[in-house]
């Protein structure tokens, strides 16, 4: 079955799986975003701070979809310090739209410690028909906890980082925001393919790959759906942007997904011994200088 779309909290369907622009260079925005939506793609995920909105709204406008037939998430990012409203109102200008879709606050730190009063704006945005749903970037489950003291609309999505290496600390998250019905949004799933190559998740998702006759990039983001996100991916390549279309067909059993958060926890806790062997040997190297500054300073 292909990808299908998503009931959020406030009644809206969102495409389950949607291109993202960040890191894509201004001069081959428009053409890869162009790319994406031929190739399938139905949403589109941007952010103030990945400065090429301009350029996606023209990849966009490309195609020569009607405005309705996609779906366009951009984000406040802080950007020059400019309040979310006139934030808002640059990036419909810069998209070349009158709505986006959804709404992020890129990340909680981004509130300066005024998380409600923050969200009462966004809410405002949403009154007032600029953006048809508001959520959330980054939120803890202490963040959720905190806007939704005050919240009158509460966030459709938590978009977060969501691969194999993270899911011992994501999990409460993901329990969380399913008891209050947010739905998460993953990006970044491909990490064991981009950034942390060699590590134990490699050898399960080859497997399945292999037994399903799949690429390693549709094991992940099957994972990541199986997970209940909204995929959030990108690339630069068509026969790639094919393929996670693809994705919406392949379906990993139980054993699958737990033998990959398996494989993560144990990449993880990996890690955290190598970080703290790392902090131990700093220590020892500086108390080593320090001791050796005393010797110096008493002979
Ligand atoms: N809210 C946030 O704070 C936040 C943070 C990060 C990202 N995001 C959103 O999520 C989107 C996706 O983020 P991401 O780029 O980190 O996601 P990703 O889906 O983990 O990675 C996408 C990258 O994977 C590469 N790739 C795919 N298959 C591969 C393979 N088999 N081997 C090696 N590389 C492979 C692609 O490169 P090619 O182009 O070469 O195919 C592409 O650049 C962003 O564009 C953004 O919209 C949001």
């Amino acid at each position: 079955m292909p990808f299908k779309t998503i009931k959020l909290n406030d009644g809206r369907q969102i495409p389950e799986i949607g291109f993202g622009t960040w890191k894509i260079p201004q001069d081959v925005t428009s053409q890869q975003v162009q790319q994406g939506i031929e190739v399938g793609f139905d949403h589109v995920d941007t952010a103030q701070v990945y400065r090429n909105e301009v350029e996606a709204g023209q990849g966009i406008r490309d195609t020569g979809l009607k405005r309705e037939q996609l779906w366009i998430t951009t984000k406040w990012s802080g950007v020059d310090d400019k309040p979310v409203r006139q934030s808002c109102l640059e990036s419909l200008e810069k998209l070349g739209v009158d709505y986006v879709d959804l709404y992020l606050i890129h990340s909680p730190r981004l509130c300066k410690g005024d998380i409600a009063g923050t969200w009462a704006q966004f809410e405002l945005l949403k009154k007032e028909g600029l953006v048809k749903s508001i959520g959330v970037s980054n939120f803890t489950v202490d963040d959720l906890k905190t806007l939704l003291k005050t919240a009158k609309i509460k966030p459709v999505v938590n978009q977060i980082l969501l691969h194999p290496y993270v899911i011992k600390q994501q999990t409460p998250l993901l329990e969380f925001m399913q008891d209050h019905d947010i739905a998460p949004e993953g990006y970044s799933s491909l990490i064991p393919l981009t950034s942390r190559t060699g590590g134990p998740v490699d050898k399960p998702v080859a497997d399945i790959g292999k037994r399903l006759k799949v690429e390693p990039e549709q094991v992940l983001l099957a994972w990541s759906r199986a997970k209940g996100a909204i995929i959030i991916t990108t690339s630069s390549r068509k026969d790639r942007l094919e393929r996670y279309l693809a994705v919406g067909d392949i379906h990993l059993t139980d054993e699958d997904v737990d033998a990959i958060d398996r494989a993560g926890k144990k990449g993880e806790k990996d890690k955290a011994m190598r970080e703290m062997a790392m902090s131990g040997a700093r220590y020892l190297v500086l108390a080593g200088l320090g001791l050796w500054a005393v010797g110096k300073l008493v002979l």
